[in-house]
């Protein structure tokens, strides 16, 4: 089966690895990929954008199935174009993706179908916002662009000057350009957050096990937030019982949300949510997509083959699948580029990272990086993720830094308190 992955990121990289995994002899493609990618498949370079190039090329090379990693394209309509074509692609549709690219359709969405999440209000232009903000006398206050914002639309309020600035840089300055042309503001929410992910066919909604996102850039959750310096599963926060709240508060009435307005839900639906002390989710953002680096913490722990669960999802018979998953603790480190995730350099040679210098336990998994002159070296902010798997959690952590201790570029940065929190 040949199959072609949109995307650049660690998250595509992991999914290939899941992939091989399979049952189901497969080819890998990814458009277009990265150094890791390359290793265990044909890199396509073709931009994820590029949606007639990604479609000629489907044709031309008989792909069976199409994944889409990233939001961008499925925000921006893929799933439609190559279903359009005959080509079978797994995702949600444009409008069923809106549920991440655009704040105000979710909370909207949500508050329709009673799905718990912040409370809050939509503003069109400055001058409300600044009576609203004015109008506040609680903080912190937290003020979203409404379209996709590249992860930086989001600012959590301590005072009347940070909320002003968030709403400045949407309508005066107009930083994120059309996506800031809406902001919600909403409720601070209380609590620890945990990301969990559901495969969806738009009839049968099956959760994956949780994972913990570290976003902040320094140890200790400090700092601003970035894309996710780390991540693990499981995550103890989002107990069995948080599990059965997050199915029956909010995948299954999202689900029926989805269905009653007339929009079926075929690919991933990630939900951000908030755990508050008396262990209620309350959902802080949806995505319509795997997470990164969430993605590399989750699948290790799938027992259960990832291309027939794509095969049901494309043909509505998810129903028929049961998912198994490991016991085993599952820990990524993410390694970043000096500065991020402010302004950094990239270009430089990164050493360490052929897998047969790691254990069999760890995969190093490549985001940021990029071939010159044959040498890998760094390309983004986020350059790779270093992903162990062990029985017990302590292990994976402590491989997951024995083997980042084996990798080397200039100005590498990560965090050295991922999974700790778990241990508590
Ligand atoms: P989002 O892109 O909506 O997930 O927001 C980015 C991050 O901001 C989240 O992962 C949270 O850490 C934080 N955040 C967003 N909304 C809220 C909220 N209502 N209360 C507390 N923290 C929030
Ligand atoms: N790790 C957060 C995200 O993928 O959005």
């Amino acid at each position: 089966m040949k199959i072609l992955i949109i995307g650049s990121g660690g998250r595509e990289h992991a999914i290939g690895l899941k992939l091989l995994k399979s049952r189901h002899p497969v080819s890998l493609f990814f458009a277009p990929g990265n150094p890791g990618a390359e290793q265990i498949g044909q890199i396509v370079p073709i931009a994820e954008t590029d949606f007639d190039g990604l479609i000629a090329f489907a044709k031309s090379e008989e792909i069976d199935m199409t994944l889409v990693g990233p939001e961008g394209p499925l925000v921006d309509g893929i799933v439609d174009t190559f279903q359009s074509q005959g080509l079978t692609i797994i995702g949600p549709s444009r409008l069923a993706a809106q549920i991440e690219g655009s704040k105000q359709w979710a909370k909207w969405l949500m508050k329709k179908y009673q799905v718990p999440t912040a409370s809050y209000e939509v503003f069109k232009d400055y001058s409300t916002a600044l009576a609203y903000l004015n109008s506040l006398s609680e903080y912190p206050t937290v003020i979203k662009a409404d379209g996709l914002a590249a992860g930086k639309g989001v600012t959590v309020a301590q005072d009347f000057n940070q909320a002003h600035d968030a709403i400045k840089e949407c309508f005066l300055d107009q930083r994120f350009g059309d996506a800031g042309a809406s902001v919600v503001i909403e409720s601070f929410l209380k609590g620890e957050e945990a990301s969990i992910f559901a495969f969806c066919d738009g009839k049968t909604i099956l959760p994956m096990v949780p994972a913990q996102d570290h976003k902040a850039i320094y140890d200790g959750d400090k700092g601003p937030n970035t894309g996710g310096m780390g991540a693990y599963s499981p995550a103890p926060i989002a107990s069995d019982s948080v599990q059965k709240k997050v199915m029956e508060r909010v995948f299954l009435p999202m689900l029926h949300a989805f269905q009653s307005e007339g929009i079926i839900y075929q690919g991933i639906l990630y939900a951000g949510v908030m755990i508050d002390s008396l262990g209620d989710p309350y959902v802080v953002e949806f995505n319509c997509r795997f997470g990164d680096p969430e993605t590399q913490v989750v699948l290790p722990r799938l027992e259960t083959d990832l291309v027939d669960i794509f095969l049901a999802i494309s043909t509505q018979t998810l129903d028929s699948i049961s998912l198994e998953w490991n016991s085993d603790s599952v820990v990524a480190v993410v390694l970043a580029s000096g500065g991020y995730p402010l302004d950094f350099q990239k270009g430089f040679p990164i050493i360490g990272i052929n897998p047969a210098s790691h254990p069999a336990n760890v995969s190093i998994v490549h985001a940021g990086t990029t071939l010159a002159a044959g040498q890998v070296v760094t390309n983004g902010g986020r350059v790779l993720s270093v992903v162990a798997r062990a029985p017990k959690l302590e292990d994976a952590i402590a491989d997951a830094y024995s083997s980042v201790d084996l990798i080397e570029y200039t100005g590498m940065y990560f965090r050295c308190d991922i999974a700790h929190k778990a241990l508590r």
